[in-house]
């Protein structure tokens, strides 16, 4: 089917955006607004959205009058007759899709497909509702629509053969890339991401480590565009919790239930940026530098992150009488530490990447060696991550059951590598998708750290996927690619 004229209903944070993509391709689009007032706030969204683009030296006066001139705005969908193709980007409300579709059914020609940009809610429901179930989908954009290069185009039981194909065809029209997922609840990205960002919630509310901490250690340390706890505050608390209710009422699994924090703040209006105060406050203090003192060291056993010898560069020498001993170790310190004469003075160390130390200490740490220890992790160049003593300590313990819930997404059948890979690269702009993670990690390394977390939590979720299991059984240290 050729796609020439389609209709974009709801003109607000994601409608106009996709409006402007359709407009950018070459398409003509129909916007649907429910009101003169909002009418005028989408063509402002756009109008705004475009003389950025223009500013920037990203489109001509001359691209940006065609853009516009492409958009036809109206409050009636019954202008609706003659479009091949139907955007719906009304908020996230079931029975308002629901009776928009059945509307929608009725007025456009009968091969119209008509597709759903929602997050969360199921596909299925809304093409049930509608005598065309094989011509709905989902087409799942990303905020801000202009710039996200991800699609999930979402396929249901009874999307006929051909519509998935079109769709997918449409995106790479429009410069998008897609990834063409079942209906599940959270498809690809939010599926993987939120349960992942519950999980930070959850440990800082354990006091494994602080706000900054966690977010420092998967900045800087996994090289992920911004920490856990900055992305909750822009993609707003509300959201998120709303996101997480949904995936847990499909799926049961605790991990998916909000985490009390998230409920506390959302409860009392800290919704993130878009109220000023989430997560991080309006004007947060400046960080104060923690004073350095001269600090004495020993590293005790191997020095697998060659840090004695970045210590010394800096000046410091090893000592019989240091103020703390630090043990390099991706594994909880405590058992070794009472071994020790002077448990009090041990640190575990990890480093993470080229940038972050966590540095965990036991329940018998005393707060001179695990301060010391901070003192010299900057010394030594390296953000100090503080942390409790526990398995996985902040990244392994956030990253692995992402890995693992990846692993499993994939051995259900429900999409391919390749597209779980470049949902997470394009939709959150990770540096690489969770199989090329694994790939650079190694398989036992990650099978390895999740056994340990399922020792100390016992979370069946953080058992090793079978797949991943079998795979390390069997001595391959990559994911086979078809
Ligand atoms: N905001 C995001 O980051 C994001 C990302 C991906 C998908 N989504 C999904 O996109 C959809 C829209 O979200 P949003 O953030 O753009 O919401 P929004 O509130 O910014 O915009 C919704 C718009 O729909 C209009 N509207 C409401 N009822 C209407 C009707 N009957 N007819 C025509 N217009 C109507 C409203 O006036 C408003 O302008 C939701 O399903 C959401 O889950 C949102």
């Amino acid at each position: 089917m050729a796609f020439e004229t389609v209709g974009v209903v709801g003109l607000g944070t994601m409608g106009a955006g996709i409006a402007e993509v359709f407009a950018r391709a070459g398409l003509r689009v129909i916007g649907v607004e429910a009101d003169a007032e909002a009418l005028a706030r989408g063509r402002g969204h756009v109008e705004r959205s475009t003389a950025r683009a223009a500013d920037r030296g990203k489109l001509t006066a001359g691209q940006r009058a065609e853009i516009l001139g492409r958009i036809t705005l109206t409050t009636s969908r019954e202008d609706l007759r003659e479009v091949d193709l139907v955007i719906e980007a009304i908020p996230e409300v079931l029975d308002h899709k629901v009776s928009l579709f059945q509307d929608l059914d009725r007025i456009c020609k009968p091969e119209t497909v008509l597709a759903t940009n929602t997050s969360s809610l199921p596909v299925t429901a809304v093409a049930a509702a509608t005598g065309r179930p094989g011509r709905v989908i989902g087409m799942h954009f990303f905020n801000p629509a202009p710039v996200m290069r991800l699609v999930e185009v979402v396929s249901t039981v009874v999307t006929a053969p051909g519509v998935t194909a079109e769709i997918s065809e449409l995106a790479g029209r429009l410069g998008k890339t897609a990834v063409s997922v079942g209906d599940r609840a959270g498809f690809v990205v939010n599926r993987l991401l939120l349960p992942y960002l519950n999980h930070a919630a959850v440990l800082l509310e354990l006091g494994i480590a602080t706000r900054d901490g966690i977010d420092d250690a998967m900045r800087l340390g996994v090289g992920l565009p911004m920490g856990p706890f900055a992305l909750l505050d822009l993609i707003g608390l509300d959201t998120a919790y709303e996101v997480m209710e949904v995936l847990f009422d499909e799926t049961r699994d605790r991990r998916h239930a909000p985490s009390p924090l998230l409920r506390e703040l959302v409860t009392a209006g800290l919704l993130g940026r878009k109220s000023g105060h989430g997560f991080y406050g309006p004007q947060e203090p400046p960080k104060e530098p923690e004073k350095s003192t001269v600090i004495t060291f020993a590293i005790d056993g191997p020095d697998v992150h060659g840090l004695g010898e970045r210590l010394r560069a800096a000046g410091f020498r090893p000592s019989d009488d240091p103020d703390t001993v630090l043990h390099c170790t991706d594994r909880p310190v405590i058992e070794h530490a009472v071994r020790l004469s002077d448990p009090a003075r041990l640190v575990g160390l990890h480093v993470v990447g080229d940038k972050v130390a966590e540095l965990a200490g036991t329940a018998l740490t005393s707060p001179r060696a695990a301060k010391a220890a901070r003192d010299l992790m900057r010394v030594a160049g390296l953000t100090p991550v503080s942390c409790k003593d526990r398995a996985g300590f902040v990244t392994d313990a956030l990253l692995f059951p992402y890995l693992n819930d990846a692993v499993r997404m994939y051995d259900s059948g429900y999409a391919s590598m390749a597209d779980i890979d470049a949902a997470m690269r394009l939709g959150c702009g990770y540096p690489a998708g969770p199989f090329e993670m694994l790939g650079y990690l190694g398989l036992a390394k990650v099978r390895d750290g999740l056994r340990a977390l399922y020792a100390e939590y016992r979370e069946p979720a953080f058992a090793p996927a079978p797949l991943l299991d079998q795979l390390v059984t069997a001595g391959v240290s990559e994911f086979p690619r078809s």
